[in-house]
């Protein structure tokens, strides 16, 4: 990016900044959470994290399914509807800011069985959580993997992974924020 900006002046400064900016604010508290609020769900639901353990070809299905479940990014970036429109009933005039609950969508009983049941094996998942269309997530493979080595190292080293607090003692951060997770996730290994 900075070759880009002082050799062939493709980026100003402010723009080198602000996607500097973007490329680590929605690299990192993003695959943290997954991975935090992954591997609750995963303790809160001891039969799908056994299956998991012994089925660790699951792991690509089983990050879907957390990225369903309980994903990092609650809420899409906020839209302005261009023109008068109806979504699902609902009148959106013009001009009307739209908040895209991302993770409602992955609640939808119209399109996932039980969808308040964690399972590690769930297919087709057609979740939303990295988006949809133009601004669909750039980082999605890499936060894909790293999901999947993060969350597959730690049950393949620690099989006596527990929680160390009574779930009603885990935090969230603040009401709010897009971002969805644990201020921490005590564990014992
Ligand atoms: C589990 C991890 C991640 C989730 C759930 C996630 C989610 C999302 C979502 C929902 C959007 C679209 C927002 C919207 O349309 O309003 C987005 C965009 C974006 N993400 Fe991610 N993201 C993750 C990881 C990453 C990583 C690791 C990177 C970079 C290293 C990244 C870079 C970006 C960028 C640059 C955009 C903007 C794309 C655009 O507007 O064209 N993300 N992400």
């Amino acid at each position: 990016m900075v070759q880009a900006r002082d050799g062939d002046a493709a980026l100003t400064d402010p723009e080198l900044l602000n996607t500097i900016a973007l490329l680590l604010i929605a690299g990192h508290d993003t695959t943290v959470n997954l991975i935090g609020n992954g591997v609750l769900a995963l303790l809160r639901a001891p039969d799908q994290l056994e299956l998991l353990r012994s089925r660790p070809d699951l792991l690509p299905a089983a990050v879907e399914e957390l990225l369903r479940f309980d994903g990092p990014i609650e809420r899409a970036s906020q839209r302005i509807a261009l023109e008068d429109m109806e979504i699902a009933g609902v009148r959106v005039p013009r001009g009307a800011w739209v908040h895209v609950s991302l993770g409602a969508a992955g609640h939808d009983p119209a399109v996932f069985d039980d969808p308040g049941k964690l399972d590690v094996a769930r297919t087709p998942n057609r979740h939303v959580a990295f988006g949809h269309g133009v601004h669909f997530c750039l980082g999605a493979p890499l936060a894909r993997l790293e999901g999947q080595v993060a969350i597959g190292a730690l049950l393949a080293r620690f099989p006596g992974l527990a929680l160390a607090v009574p779930p009603t003692e885990l935090r969230r951060h603040r009401e709010g924020s897009i971002v969805r997770g644990l201020v921490n996730l005590p564990v014992r290994l």
